[in-house]
């Protein structure tokens, strides 16, 4: 089986990126972070704080995540319901990175992603793939930009949603995010030493699509 990891921060482009070499190369592609954040809907649902370890430690075990492959669009499925239309709002995110720093939570979903990636070619994007989940992957690539550029994406992505948080709002909820994720102890959000570097803060997502097919070209 063929693995391609790709990490970085939120909004350098990692699932646009993954979902273009994805359908090139015919491989899947897996979404971890839609994983941590199906499991911040269910605490939030329950009225746990995400960031409460001890009240969420107990009820680790008390609902069913699943990955289904719809047309080939990635679906969450919690305890059987489509979450995928409620799992992007802000605080979803937030609870994800928080939800994210507890290892039983990661140990549960890296579960998950190396049974995936032990039955198919994936191209998987999270944070921790090339340092943690497949340190064996074929080809590691980091994509990373500023802040702004990143938190200046997100903001025209939820503009053209209709999605109306003002830019300091998205751009300071991203800073802190990337806070979380890089500084927590269990496979925080880094750079494999193996990785391709990329930043793309002034390019587009067709640069770097074309720049990473190139890549791959060049390594067979
Ligand atoms: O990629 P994303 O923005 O959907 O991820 C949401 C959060 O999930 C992110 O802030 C940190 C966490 N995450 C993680 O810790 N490890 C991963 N492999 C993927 C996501």
């Amino acid at each position: 089986m063929i693995s391609i990891a790709i990490d970085g921060p939120a909004g350098a482009g990692k699932s646009t990126l993954a979902k273009a070499l994805a359908s090139k190369l015919g491989y899947i592609y897996i979404d971890t972070g839609a994983m941590y954040r199906t499991v911040a809907l269910w605490y939030i649902r329950k009225g746990i704080d995400t960031k409460d370890r001890d009240a969420m430690l107990p009820r680790l075990n008390d609902f069913v995540i699943d990955v289904r492959n719809i047309d080939g669009v990635q679906h969450m499925f919690l305890d059987g319901e489509d979450v995928n239309g409620l799992i992007r709002t802000p605080e979803v995110s937030m609870g994800a990175s928080n939800v994210a720093v507890v290892p039983e939570v990661r140990l549960k979903l890296v579960e998950i992603q190396r049974q995936l990636a032990s039955r198919n070619d994936v191209i998987m994007d999270g944070r921790d793939i090339g340092t943690y989940v497949l340190p064996n992957a074929q080809l590691k690539i980091f994509l990373s930009a500023t802040p702004e550029a990143r938190a200046r994406r997100r903001f025209l992505e939820n503009t053209a949603k209709g999605i109306e948080t003002p830019f300091e709002e998205v751009l300071a909820d991203m800073i802190a995010r990337d806070k979380q994720d890089t500084e927590r102890a269990f496979a925080p959000l880094k750079a494999a030493e193996d990785a391709v570097m990329l930043d793309n803060t002034t390019m587009t997502v067709e640069e770097t699509i074309v720049y990473i097919t190139g890549l791959l070209e060049k390594i067979g």
